[in-house]
Parts: structure tokens; sequence; C-alpha cells
């Protein structure tokens, strides 16, 4: 039986759907037309939102970007690839006994793993027991399988990911993904580290669709936009 588990985030974090009309909905909803634009001349149905490191957006930009993107009206199945920490039952205020691990492991089938968000468009696969070989699972044939399964039952699957540079786990699977959103946060994620991320995204087949700077404190908006343009 799947249980309900409280979390003191949930709503805050998913505030594209608790406050879409706030101006963190609205950038949410400008990020999904440009990820539209980038991805105009092929029907990309496969995205993993990723980052260098831990704690910089991935989980709720991943949560928030489903969110708008089930609002337009796409079938949209949200995914914790994320198998070192996994986080995405958190924010939909799920638990995490079942999920995409047991897909994986053959086990349990797509739909007897997947939550209803109480979104009509949404669906979410949360990561289920956490497994000892995450870059092996993900990697695999049935990983493969996974993906095909979710493409013909969904018009876009998003998944949330591990940071690149901890473990191999995000750049395996962009080689299943046909693109890849990277998240930065302000102030936080290093020049290098970016850098160094953004080669090992470019060593496999996934499109680099857009760079999201989260976390950017609002009164320094002109700065950057000024620091960009010399
Ligand atoms: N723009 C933001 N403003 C405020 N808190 C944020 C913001 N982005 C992330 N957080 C918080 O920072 C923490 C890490 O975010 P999370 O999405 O879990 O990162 P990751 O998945 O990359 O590890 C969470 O507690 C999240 O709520
Ligand atoms: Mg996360």
């Amino acid at each position: 039986m799947l249980k309900r588990k409280q979390s003191s985030d949930g709503i805050t974090t998913l505030i594209a759907r608790s406050n879409p009309k706030s101006v963190i909905a609205e950038q949410y909803r400008t990020i999904r037309t440009n990820i539209q634009f980038a991805s105009i001349d092929r029907n990309t149905k496969t995205i993993m939102v990723t980052s260098p490191g831990p704690g910089e957006g991935k989980t709720m930009t991943a949560a928030n970007l489903a969110v708008v993107f089930a609002q337009q009206g796409k079938k949209v199945l949200i995914v914790d690839a994320d198998m070192r920490k996994p986080a995405l039952h958190l924010r939909f205020r799920k638990t995490n006994e079942q999920g995409l691990s047991n897909i994986l492991a053959g086990n349990q089938t797509l739909q007897e793993s997947v939550y209803e968000t109480g979104m009509n468009q949404l669906d979410l696969l949360t990561c289920g027991p956490i497994p000892p070989n995450p870059s092996e699972l993900l990697g695999s044939k049935a990983m493969e399988e996974f993906i095909e399964e979710a493409k013909e039952n969904y018009d876009l699957v998003i998944f949330d990911t591990s940071p690149v540079l901890a473990v191999s786990d995000a750049q395996v699977l962009g080689g299943f993904c046909e693109g890849t959103i990277l998240v930065l946060r302000s102030k936080f994620t290093e020049y290098r580290a970016t850098q160094k991320t953004i080669d090992l995204l470019k060593s496999v087949n996934t499109k680099l669709l857009g760079t999201i700077l989260n976390d950017r404190e609002k009164k320094n908006s002109n700065f950057y936009y000024y620091a960009k343009k010399k």
C-alpha cells in the first residue's frame, strides 16, 4: 500500500503549482518557452535536469518545470533518477517505498509504480529503494526499455539527477536523454565546475537546451545584465 508522507517544504518548493500567478511561476513558464524554442527542430520528449554539485536546485527546478509543462496540457512524467539522494518524493509529499529502481530490477511495471500528483497531466515516479549500483542501473538495457515505454505513454519525461561532478550517473543518463537543462546556483556554483560539467555533458549524446541561474538576487539583475554585455 502506498502511504502519504508529510513534508515541510512540499508546498513552497512547488510554487508553480501552489501559486501559479507568482513571479516565480512566471519565470518557470519563461524557462518552459525557452526550452521549447531550444528544441524546436526536434520533438524532445526526454529532458534531464542536472548541475555540477549538490544543493544547486536540480530537484526544485525539475519539479516546477514538470508542473508548468503539465499546466500547458502536456502529459508529463517526472522521474527521480537521483539514486544517491532521492528527494522528489518529498516535494510531492509521497513515500519512496517503490519506484524506478523496482522497475529496473524487473520487479514492477511502470503502471504499478507511478504516483498520481493531484494534477491530471502530471505523474510522478519516485526513485524507490536506493540500489548499490546506480550508474550501472541507469546505463542498463532495462533503463533504455523503461525510457521507451515512458515515451510511449507520456508527451514529456523529465528526470531529476545526481550532480555531474560527484558521480557518473547523470552522464550515463545523458546518453539516453535528448535534452539537458543545467542548473547553476548564483554565488555558489564555481566557474570551473561549470566548465567541467559542460565538457562532460558534451561527451555524451544529449543536447544542452539551456542553463538556469538559480537563486539569483533580484537586486543584482542589472549588474548581471550589464556584466554580460561587456
Ligand atoms: N532559488 C531558491 N530559493 C530558495 N531556496 C532554494 C532555491 N533553490 C533551491 N533552494 C533550496 O535549496 C535546497 C537544495 O535545492 P535542491 O533543489 O534540493 O538541490 P539539488 O537537487 O541540486 O541538490 C532545497 O532546500 C531547496 O528548497
Ligand atoms: Mg536533488
